[in-house]
């Protein structure tokens, strides 16, 4: 199998694996624990903390580790919102389910929230979330790049904003972290999500940066582990494959980021030179290094993953989570795609351990499923296909 979905998840690296290993067999003591067995598990899970915390550029003390990105997020912004009786939250039109639930979560609890539109490129103006920011608001939520479309935002920017308006800001980084370099106390974000599974780590396992002086109200409560924050035994070899993967990612990134870039570029290039009325969605530079989201006019982009399954290539529509509801794209409706675009989109996602030869394959094969749908489609009149 050629695996080109990385966004949705991602192999464990060897590293990682070598990592958890060690607390699957002999070392099962609960970190809690005084005795020496539970001393371990808890050294375990500080040196994962603070590779976690290099790479997002926070303290230690100031990673709070969770079950992943939808908790992480969960945390973040249920948290905060919940501080403050009829509170208002800004986040985005775009933003992945593990946000917008919590905030229609929060609607239904007496709180307001404004959702900010992107333009055709998928970009967010930093300006818009500024004007949506009320005297009431307690939090906004930005992501910091896209899981659909790949597009990265001015996370600098909108925490700007939102200095100047003494709010904090949230950053879903789960599809951000290990690609693009992200500095938490540099940036201005006040809380960030990440995720282990996305970044060659296990699933299972995450990490909300909650910066010094916020303290989120729990959504989790009993034994008080993550200072209060995260109750719950620690998940410990998942954390320690999470803290292995997020140091492989911080020594990395810049090499792979050049290396899967140049093979996304050249399927984009690929895509554009072969297959007529198709089109590149999300900005074409402001983007994660691997992500390619195409739309093919006249294809329906499910039929055209069952094909390209055929072809041994595993791509996607887009987010994992909403092959459960069946539902048409909100991010690319958000967008302003037009019906026929949002029906023939086909996410690829490239990771470190994908090779260009795999990536030229994936695109004979892309080539030769499109034609093959094409000719059944009942849009080939419409569009001269
Ligand atoms: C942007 C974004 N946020 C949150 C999540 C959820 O993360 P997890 O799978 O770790 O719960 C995902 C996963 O697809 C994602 O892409």
């Amino acid at each position: 199998m050629i695996y080109l979905d990385n966004a949705a998840s991602t192999p464990v690296h060897e590293r990682a694996l070598g990592a958890m290993m060690p607390h699957l067999r002999g070392s099962f003591g609960n970190p809690s624990s005084i005795h020496r067995s539970g001393r371990e598990a808890a050294r375990a899970v500080a040196a994962a903390r603070a590779k976690v915390a290099a790479l997002v550029g926070a303290a230690p003390h100031e990673v709070v580790l969770t079950s992943g990105g939808t908790e992480s997020n969960n945390l973040a912004i249920l948290g905060i919102a919940r501080a403050r009786p009829r509170s208002h939250v800004v986040t985005t039109q775009i933003e992945h389910e593990a946000v917008l639930e919590p905030c229609a979560q929060l609607e239904s609890e007496g709180h307001a929230v404004t959702r900010v539109g992107a333009g055709r490129d998928g970009i967010v103006d930093p300006a818009d979330v500024e004007a949506a920011i009320a005297p009431g608001t307690s939090l906004v939520s930005v992501m910091a790049a896209n899981n659909e479309v790949g597009t990265v935002q001015d996370i600098a920017a909108v925490a700007a904003a939102c200095a100047r308006r003494g709010v904090p800001l949230h950053t879903d980084a789960v599809q951000a972290a290990g690609k693009v370099p992200l500095d938490a106390a540099r940036l201005g974000v006040s809380l960030m999500s990440v995720s282990s599974h996305k970044i060659g780590g296990p699933k299972g396992a995450g990490a909300l940066y909650v910066r010094d002086g916020l303290r989120p109200v729990p959504v989790v409560r009993g034994g008080g582990q993550e200072r209060g924050l995260r109750s719950g035994t620690e998940n410990v070899a998942a954390i320690a494959g999470f803290g292995e993967a997020c140091a492989v990612a911080a020594e990395r990134m810049a090499g792979d980021a050049a290396r899967v870039s140049s093979m996304r570029d050249a399927l984009v290039a690929g895509v554009a030179g072969r297959i007529p009325h198709s089109s590149l969605n999300g900005d074409a530079s402001r983007r994660l290094p691997g992500n390619a989201h195409f739309a093919f006019l006249g294809v329906r982009g499910e039929d055209l993953i069952i094909k390209l399954d055929e072809h041994g290539i595993a791509a996607s529509t887009g987010s994992a989570c909403s092959v459960h509801t069946q539902k048409e794209s909100h991010v690319l409706r958000a967008m302003g795609l037009g019906r026929d675009e949002i029906d023939g989109s086909l996410r690829v996602t490239i990771g470190p351990q994908n090779t260009r030869a795999e990536v030229d394959e994936a695109l004979e094969a892309l080539v030769s499923c499109v034609a093959e749908l094409r000719r059944v489609s009942p849009l080939r009149q419409k569009y001269g296909l």
